[in-house]
């Protein structure tokens, strides 16, 4: 069984970019409904999987609703993580990356996640060397399938994760969170352990 992990800060630290009324309603109601189903679906299976990760990708294949469940657990958790109440900036060694691999970054990544058709997401990554790159993801698609992708940062552009405070304004969306709500501290990090192999690097907590 997986348990909804708790909020790296309370449920309105994130006003007025993201409204207390919409954290209340994606952390509280989509990704504990995602977890329900994840362990309702486990519950047909004989073993018990040892993490979130290996559920993923061992149901990658499949692509059907423990996949689905499986992935959407984990990556709003992910995303959770990614989003920071203190408005931060690139520093340091990924900084240098940045303007070595992805010199538009912030146009870039609102970009993707404005080009991703219906639900998705959009997710700064590292390949093992340190090379950056930006993906975008459909449904419940994550990186974490691909072989020696770290991801670092991800932004939610379901519907659900910024109708109530941005309407149909995706890009607006896209734009606070590159400009003010993505967790740099934590793409540290990641970015350190990408280029450890992947070892390191976040997990579901269990
Ligand atoms: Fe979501």
């Amino acid at each position: 069984m997986f348990k909804l992990p708790p909020l790296p800060y309370p449920e309105n630290a994130l006003e007025p970019a993201i409204s207390q009324t919409t954290m209340a309603t994606h952390y509280g109601k989509h990704h504990a409904t995602y977890i329900k189903n994840l362990n309702a679906a486990l519950a047909e299976k004989p073993d018990t999987p040892a993490s979130l990760e290996e559920v993923v990708r061992s149901a990658a294949k499949e692509k059907g609703p423990l996949f689905n469940n499986a992935a959407q657990a984990w990556n709003h958790a992910f995303f959770w993580n990614a989003l920071s109440p203190e408005s931060q900036q690139p520093s340091g060694e990924l900084k240098s990356a940045l303007d070595r691999d992805l010199k538009t970054f912030n146009d870039d990544f609102v970009d993707a996640g404005l080009k991703q058709f219906g639900s998705g997401w959009a997710w700064l990554v590292s390949d093992t060397s340190g090379k950056l790159s930006i993906k975008k993801t459909h449904d419940a698609e994550t990186p974490i399938t691909d072989a020696g992708i770290t991801p670092l940062l991800v932004c939610d552009v379901w519907e659900h994760a910024y109708y109530l405070d941005y309407k149909n304004d995706r890009g607006a969306f896209l734009k606070t969170y590159v400009e003010k709500l993505a967790n740099w501290r934590f793409a540290d990090t990641q970015y350190a352990a990408a280029k450890n192999g992947g070892k390191g690097s976040w997990t579901f907590p269990i």
